[in-house]
C-alpha cells in the first residue's frame, strides 16, 4: 500500500517536473538543456514524497499537492547544481551523471540554478491552495531556500570546511543546508493540509529529527559508499576536510545519533493523529538509504 503511493507520487512528481521545465525546443535552449539536465535525472525525489506524505495524511488530494512537490523539488536541484560547482564542492558526478557544469559549463550551470529557484517560485504562485495559504507556502519556501536556511547553510559549510567545529555549530550547518528544505517539504504539506497546532508541532519535531538524520547518513555514505551505488564521487568530505559526523564524532557515535534520531521520528509521528505510514516509511529511507 505505502510502496504503491510512493511510487505514484514519484511518478506524479516526474510528470510535473518535466511539464514545468522550460520547452528544451525554444531558446535560450543551452539553459534549457542545463536544467532539464539537473532535474531530470533521476533524484530519490525526497522532498516531493515528503510534501505527498504529510499532505495526503492530513486528507488533500494527490493533485492539489503538484505545485508544492514539484516547487520544493526544483529549489533543491537548483542547490544541488550550485553545490556541485568548482567554486563549492567541485564534484563531477551526480546522481551518475556528468555534474551541470561538467556536462555544460559553469556559467551555464549558475544560470540553471538561478533560473531553477525563479522557476520554483513560479510554480507554487500558482498553487490550486486559497491565496493566504499560498502566500504562507510562497514565504516557508523562501525562508527554508534563503541566508536562514539552505544558503545559510552552504556558507557555514565552506567556512566550517578544513576548521574544527563544536557539535553545536555542525547541528546547525546541517538543520540549515539540508534540514531547511526537508523541514519545508512537509511544513507545505501540512499547509496545505490545514494542520491543527498540533499537528504542525508534531511535525516539526519529525521534521527537524528526519533533516538531520538526512544529512548524518549523507556523510556516512560519503565513507562508506561508492560511486557506483551514491551516483556521486565517494570520500570527497574527507578529501576536502568538510566539518561532518564522522570526522567530529566518529563513524559508532554518528550511528549512535541516526539511532537515536529514527526513534524522535517514531514519537513524533505516534503524536500526530493521522495516517503516517508514508511518512514512517520515509523516516526509515532516510536513516537506512544506500544512496
Ligand atoms: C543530496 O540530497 C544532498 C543533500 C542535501 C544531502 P539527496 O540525497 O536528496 O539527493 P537526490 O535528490 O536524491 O539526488
Ligand atoms: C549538500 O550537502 C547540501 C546542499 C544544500 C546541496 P553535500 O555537499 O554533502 O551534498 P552532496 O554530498 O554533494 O550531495
Ligand atoms: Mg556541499
Ligand atoms: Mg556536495
Ligand atoms: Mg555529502
Amino acid at each position: 500500500m505505502t510502496e504503491a503511493d510512493l511510487t505514484r507520487w514519484r511518478q506524479r512528481v516526474e510528470a510535473a517536473l518535466a511539464r514545468a521545465l522550460p520547452d528544451p525546443a525554444l531558446p535560450p535552449q543551452r539553459l534549457h538543456a542545463a536544467m532539464r539536465h539537473g532535474v531530470l535525472n533521476g533524484g530519490k525525489r525526497m522532498r516531493p514524497l515528503l510534501v505527498y506524505a504529510t499532505g495526503t495524511a492530513l486528507g488533500v488530494e494527490e493533485a492539489a499537492l503538484d505545485a508544492a512537490a514539484t516547487a520544493v523539488e526544483l529549489v533543491h536541484c537548483y542547490s544541488l547544481i550550485h553545490d556541485d560547482l568548482p567554486a563549492m564542492d567541485d564534484d563531477a558526478l551526480r546522481r551518475g551523471q556528468p555534474t551541470v557544469h561538467v556536462a555544460f559549463d559553469d556559467a551555464t550551470a549558475i544560470l540553471a540554478g538561478d533560473a531553477l529557484q525563479a522557476l520554483a517560485f513560479e510554480v507554487l504562485a500558482h498553487a490550486p491552495q486559497p491565496a493566504a495559504t499560498r502566500l504562507t507556502m510562497l514565504q516557508t519556501l523562501a525562508h527554508a531556500a534563503g541566508p536562514a536556511g539552505m544558503c545559510g547553510g552552504q556558507a557555514l559549510d565552506i567556512d566550517a570546511t578544513g576548521r574544527r567545529i563544536e557539535l553545536a555549530e555542525l547541528e546547525r550547518l546541517h538543520a540549515c543546508k539540508t534540514g531547511a528544505l526537508l523541514h519545508c517539504a512537509i511544513r507545505l504539506g501540512a499547509l496545505a493540509g490545514d494542520a491543527t497546532p498540533a499537528q504542525h508541532a508534531a511535525l516539526d519535531t519529525f521534521a527537524a529529527a528526519l533533516g538531520l538524520a538526512f544529512q548524518i547518513r549523507d556523510d556516512l555514505l560519503d565513507i562508506e559508499g561508492d560511486a557506483a551505488t551514491l551516483g556521486k564521487t565517494a570520500g570527497k568530505d574527507a578529501a576536502q576536510d568538510k566539518a561532518t559526523f564522522p570526522a567530529l564524532l566518529g563513524l559508532d557515535a554518528s550511528r549512535a545519533r541516526l539511532s537515536e534520531l529514527a526513534v524522535t521520528m517514531q514519537q513524533a509521528l505516534a503524536a500526530l493523529d493521522a495516517d503516517t505510514r508514508a511518512l514512517t516509511a520515509l523516516a526509515r529511507q532516510a536513516i537506512e538509504r544506500q544512496h
